[in-house]
């Protein structure tokens, strides 16, 4: 719960011009914020908030309807990384509205409900129930600004960006082209920004996949991590599209990248500051910063070849992650070019057997689409939208941007997995 809301426990919001000199607010990260409002008024301070210099980097969009309209859109399309709704209602009617909205809600989605009572009851139980904040109307948009930036830019928050180290379990399996293009498939279908991290500093490929030219991007990061802050770093990254930006690996010869882990694991903290989602696009090099890394993340993704030495490989490092992160979900396992010609192959179900984990994806050999799309620079959905191959890989998006997380219910509070989210401690 936060300070300003907690003042309307007793004070009624401040009106424009009431506010005296605006607060220094850390600029709002790369998210992507929907609003649904009942009155036009709402819905045009809300506007104006985005227009704020602070709101730069986040993407708003307003519709009309209120929390019923929220309801209807999310039933088909995942939610964003906060919703601001407003609504008339209080008591009851209130909550079996949110009750709604938080079936809907995909975990790490946040709610600020706007409303027109400035009850100091209503206000406690929705914050009890799990809503990150509840703002009164007549807003100016510098409240709307700080409540935002509240719960985004408070360095008590636990890091916005969840990060997904992807590492083949051999050379050459194909696990960076699967990184970058499930990357891909997040900010295209998702509308949530991603940053791809391309780590393999010598021979990355990102730029060239994305057919952008890299500055020297992560490797200036990390020779001088403690420089790094977000007006550096959006210098560093090279924009592929609205919602997709690389930290691209300078891939030259000349320079030594000795870098310690230490280095790697600060600038990732910060670009985890910045933006949803992270994509670590580690190289198959079993070092201390690698393994530091990938078992750090918040996801693994594991691409494998059909063959003995993948197998091996990924058992061991599914071994590792079993010990290492009791509390996490296995890493995901993706059976990669399955079927070259001539070529003899473990098959998939005893794969999977061997492994203890049932593969999440298993992609074909299709050296024409796979090669065009490396050669020419462009995405495998961009290529062949209506594939098979890019449905694998958009559900692989899906799979990892917590889609088909359900929500889980208990009586206490309708927004658990809001509430577990919104604050440490
Ligand atoms: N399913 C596939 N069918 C055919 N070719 C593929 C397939 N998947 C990837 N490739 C190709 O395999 C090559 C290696 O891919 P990529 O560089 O992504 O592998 P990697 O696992 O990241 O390798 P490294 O060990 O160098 O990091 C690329 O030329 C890519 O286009
Ligand atoms: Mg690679």
């Amino acid at each position: 719960m936060s300070n300003a809301v907690r003042k309307q426990d007793t004070e009624a919001p401040p009106m424009p011009g009431d506010e005296g000199p605006a607060p220094a607010l850390k600029p709002v990260p790369r998210i992507t914020i929907h609003a649904f409002c009942e009155h036009p008024e709402t819905g045009g301070a809300i506007q104006r908030a985005g227009e704020d210099r602070r709101l730069a980097k986040a993407h708003l969009t307003v519709h009309m309807g209120g929390i019923k309209a929220a309801v209807e859109q999310y039933q088909t399309n995942g939610t964003p990384n906060l919703i601001l709704v407003e609504t008339k209602l209080g008591g009851a009617e209130l909550f079996v509205d949110l009750a709604a909205l938080a079936d809907v809600c995909d975990a790490g989605t946040k709610v600020v409900v706007i409303g027109h009572l400035n009850d100091v009851s209503v206000y406690r139980e929705m914050i009890r129930q799990g809503v990150n904040e509840y703002l009164v109307t007549p807003l100016h948009p510098m409240q709307i600004i700080e409540a935002v930036s509240r719960l985004y830019a408070d360095p008590d928050a636990p890091p916005i960006g969840r990060s997904i180290a992807f590492m083949g379990a051999k050379g050459g399996t194909g696990s960076s082209t699967i990184a970058h293009n499930v990357g891909w498939c997040i900010s295209t279908r998702m509308q949530e920004d991603v940053i791809i991290t391309d780590l393999d500093l010598p021979f990355g490929t990102a730029g060239l996949d994305f057919n952008q030219d890299p500055a020297q991007g992560i490797a200036d990061a990390l020779t001088s991590p403690e420089r790094l802050d977000d007006v550096l770093l959006d210098r560093l990254l090279v924009k592929c599209s609205n919602h997709l930006s690389l930290f691209a690996a300078p891939a030259v010869l000349d320079r030594d990248f000795d870098m310690d882990a230490d280095s790697y694991e600060s600038v990732l903290e910060i670009v985890r500051e910045t933006v949803p989602c992270v994509i670590v696009d580690l190289p198959h090099v079993w070092s201390a910063w690698t393994k530091k890394l990938l078992l750090s993340a918040d996801d693994i993704v594991i691409t494998a070849t059909p063959d003995l030495a993948s197998l091996r490989n990924t058992k061991n490092i599914i071994d590792l992650a079993r010990q290492t992160r009791a509390n996490d979900g296995m890493p995901l396992v993706v059976i990669n070019q399955v079927g070259v010609p001539k070529r003899p192959e473990i098959p998939v179900k005893d794969f999977a057997e061997a492994i203890g984990v049932e593969p999440v994806l298993v992609l074909p050999f299709n050296p024409g689409l796979f090669g065009t799309a490396a050669n020419n620079g462009q995405m495998i959905e961009e290529l062949d939208p209506k594939g098979k191959t890019t449905e694998g890989l958009r559900f692989l998006a899906k799979q990892l941007c917590g889609r088909q997380a359900a929500p889980v219910k208990s009586s206490s509070s309708i927004f658990p997995f809001l509430k577990r989210l919104s604050r440490k401690g």
